[in-house]
């Protein structure tokens, strides 16, 4: 996918998209290589790159580094950036400065979590010439005010102020909308409801897409096991053996072995 143009005729056609997580060169490569359509440089990128426990220690500088480094390997790729933690918050001025940044760090749009006091917000990203991706349902930067992980959209209320804010952010300009951990009737009537995509995570099989962060379908978190995640590799224990052989091999003097030395002539 190169454009939002194509978001917008696979919404037609019913292609699933497939987006993933990415933050740096080495995985976009081989992301590039592969048939994805999008990668994202999510604000994960602070627990999963950084070790935070949250997403709250995202910051714009470091996902426009991870984004650059993405965009090298990857130009062939449809890229969102995040925009991180309260970057939103501080009037248009400083929004614009945060989504400046990371459009020329080789973004193509950038993906905003919530629609409350985001509306007159992202018409203006839009009418700037910066596509903008909603985000609702469980937003993990209001990971304090939702009191945790949890599923969003369980009771009809909760369902029905979704839907409305899809609705709004569809008008607001979205090119499409991230879904996270809804229940799956939710998640079907909200993509049955909308003319732009929606793509899901944890949100059922109904949506116009599907992503997941590069890492966690990889395996490579043993602790990180929430039901919507399937891991398509065990990433930690193949990379704890190929590091366990390689120190073993050294102290026992196997490697290197004459095929990986140079011999002078
Ligand atoms: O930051 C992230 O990884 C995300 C996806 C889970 C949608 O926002
Ligand atoms: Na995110």
């Amino acid at each position: 996918m190169k454009s939002i143009l194509d978001f917008q005729k696979r919404k037609k056609s019913g292609e699933k998209i497939t987006m993933l997580t990415c933050y740096d060169y080495s995985f976009a490569k081989i992301l590039s290589a592969s048939s994805v359509d999008v990668l994202l440089i999510g604000d994960s990128a602070a627990q999963v790159m950084h070790g935070h426990s949250t997403t709250l220690n995202a910051s714009t500088a470091v996902l426009a580094l991870h984004t650059e480094a993405v965009a090298r390997a990857a130009s062939n790729k449809f890229i969102v950036a995040d925009m991180p933690f309260l970057s939103t918050r501080k009037g248009l001025k400083n929004t614009m400065d945060h989504v400046q940044k990371l459009m020329q760090a080789g973004a193509h749009a950038i993906k905003i979590e919530n629609a409350d006091g985001h509306l007159e917000l992202i018409r203006h990203i839009v009418e700037s010439g910066v596509p903008v991706m909603g985000h609702l349902g469980l937003t993990p930067q209001f990971i304090h005010q939702l009191g945790g992980p949890k599923v969003q959209g369980k009771s009809t209320e909760a369902a029905e102020k979704i839907l409305q804010d899809a609705l709004a952010l569809e008008k607001a300009g979205c090119f499409s909308l991230v879904l996270e951990c809804v229940p799956s009737e939710l998640a079907k009537k909200i993509t049955q409801s909308l003319n732009i995509p929606t793509i899901g995570i944890g949100a059922g099989a109904h949506t116009d897409g599907q992503v997941l962060v590069l890492q966690d379908l990889l395996g490579m978190n043993k602790e990180f096991r929430p039901k919507f995640l399937k891991k398509y590799m065990n990433g930690y224990d193949l990379i704890s053996e190929a590091v366990q052989n390689y120190v073993d091999e050294v102290k026992k003097s196997e490697f290197p072995d004459k095929e990986h030395s140079y011999d002078g002539n």
